[in-house]
């Protein structure tokens, strides 16, 4: 059980005081549950109160290669020598955008932001510049950062038919842009092989996680995706915010051999920093050139820390480590160890479960019925996940409220630990 401090109990009532909910607003709990993090080394993060947490939320994904590494330390303590921002062209974006496009499939160019929600803001918005068109396509359950148009239809729980206009996840979105989107279902393609053959000439672009969340894509999906998007010249955007330089080095498009027209990428990317990126095809890409378009026919994309070198210096730092050999062999196989034992701890208690997801990233859904899509996991029982993530977290287990983020960091003895947690979990919700 953890342990709260006098001096955590004061931090507590200060959050409450000073943030909306004592919170960022990544993370909500109640006054009586808060806790803070104070640090991070590797695998492991420590809160105010001293408690130790094997993580596997990696500052919801960025930290894949564990905490306060070395050589990123250094790297990023030489570019701030060389001083901090410029808002100008510099060596090391110029060195990032290289090394991505000889990694990504489909990138021929690339425009550097500070997040993800950003980079998939100006993505659609290129699209919709590209194709002169407004409508975007996007998945149920999908989440593509917390912008106007990402930031809708992925937990509602109501069943509307397909298409439907999309539902906010948050008040102030305004209705004009929630008009200009069509949900479908994932992993169906026939639902949105239809959607897309009906409305292909008002699309501007159909974006999708390659893995939605936790749920990976069935065999043909993003195939048939491929397919028709191309067939009809909407472009596809995948959003790899999470699967970029994690599922492979060339992230999901070159995992599942299926290469869209456009990208984007945070979190591995910028090896802890907040650095993301939009890639794509240069035919697409070039909307944003100045010099191949009038004004007002380009999309003009300005960051003040767009690119900036130090965010840079970590990124590049993290690829030169996550590219040697070996890496993502140990990750899959760390991540498959914690899947197959999460379901063995379960299945021997008799609760029924579906351990969903891909090695990098995955988690339980207390079913027993096949999660295919989002509507499948909302009939899963979200009780007893509350009740099992609040017995990982008194074990010393962190992690996001449905996904175990695997990185290079977590070590044998993590993965041993982990494995008798969920031994004592399962036995602790069999009640
Ligand atoms: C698939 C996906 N897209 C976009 C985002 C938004 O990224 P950020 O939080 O950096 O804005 C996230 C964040 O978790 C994500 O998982």
């Amino acid at each position: 059980m953890r342990k709260r401090s006098e001096e955590e109990q004061k931090l507590v009532d200060k959050a409450f005081q000073y943030l909306p909910g004592g919170t960022l607003g990544n993370t909500t709990r109640k006054q009586e549950e808060a806790f803070f993090i104070a640090r991070g080394k590797g695998s492991r993060v420590w809160d105010v109160s001293g408690n130790e947490y094997i993580d596997y939320l990696l500052g919801s994904g960025p930290e894949f290669l564990g905490h306060a590494h070395p050589e990123i330390i250094a790297a990023v303590k030489n570019a701030l020598e060389e001083g901090f921002t410029f808002f100008h062209t510099n060596e090391a974006c110029i060195k990032l955008a290289e090394e991505l496009i000889k990694a990504v499939p489909c990138a021929e160019q690339v425009r550097f932001v500070s997040s993800g929600t950003e980079a998939d803001m100006q993505a659609l918005r290129i699209a919709r510049a590209f194709r002169k068109r407004d409508k975007i396509l996007k998945f149920e359950g999908g989440y593509h950062g917390t912008s106007d148009y990402g930031w809708v239809s992925i937990t509602h729980t109501d069943t509307p038919e397909y298409p439907h206009a999309a539902i906010p996840e948050s008040a102030g979105i305004p209705q004009a842009v929630l008009d200009l989107l069509l949900v479908a279902p994932y992993n169906d393609l026939e639902t949105t092989a239809a959607i897309i053959e009906k409305h292909h000439d008002e699309l501007a672009a159909v974006i999708v996680e390659p893995v939605q969340r936790i749920i990976p894509p069935l065999p043909g999906f993003l195939e048939g995706l491929r397919d028709i998007t191309a067939r009809r010249r909407v472009p596809l955007i995948f959003d790899e915010v999470v699967t970029g330089f994690r599922m492979a080095y060339g992230g999901a498009q070159e995992y599942f051999h299926v290469v869209p027209d456009m990208a984007t990428y945070g979190k591995v990317i910028g090896g802890g920093m907040p650095l993301a990126a939009v890639a794509g095809r240069e035919e697409i890409m070039s909307v944003c050139n100045p010099f191949k378009k009038e004004k007002g026919d380009f999309v003009s994309m300005v960051g003040t820390l767009s690119g900036n070198p130090v965010a840079v210096a970590a990124g590049l730092a993290a690829l030169e480590i996550v590219k040697r050999p070996g890496t993502y062999e140990r990750v899959h196989a760390t991540g498959r160890k914690l899947m197959d034992a999460l379901k063995d701890a379960f299945n021997r208690v008799g609760i029924p479960v579906q351990v969903s997801g891909v090695e990098i990233c995955f988690d339980v859904y207390f079913t027993d019925q096949p999660v295919r899509n989002h509507r499948d996991g909302l009939k899963a029982d979200r009780t007893m996940l509350a009740k099992y993530n609040q017995a990982l977290l008194n074990r010393g287990i962190l992690k996001g409220g449905q996904k175990y983020y695997i990185g290079a960091c977590h070590t044998d003895e993590d993965v041993q630990r982990t494995i008798e947690v969920f031994q004592e979990v399962a036995e602790e919700l069999k009640g």
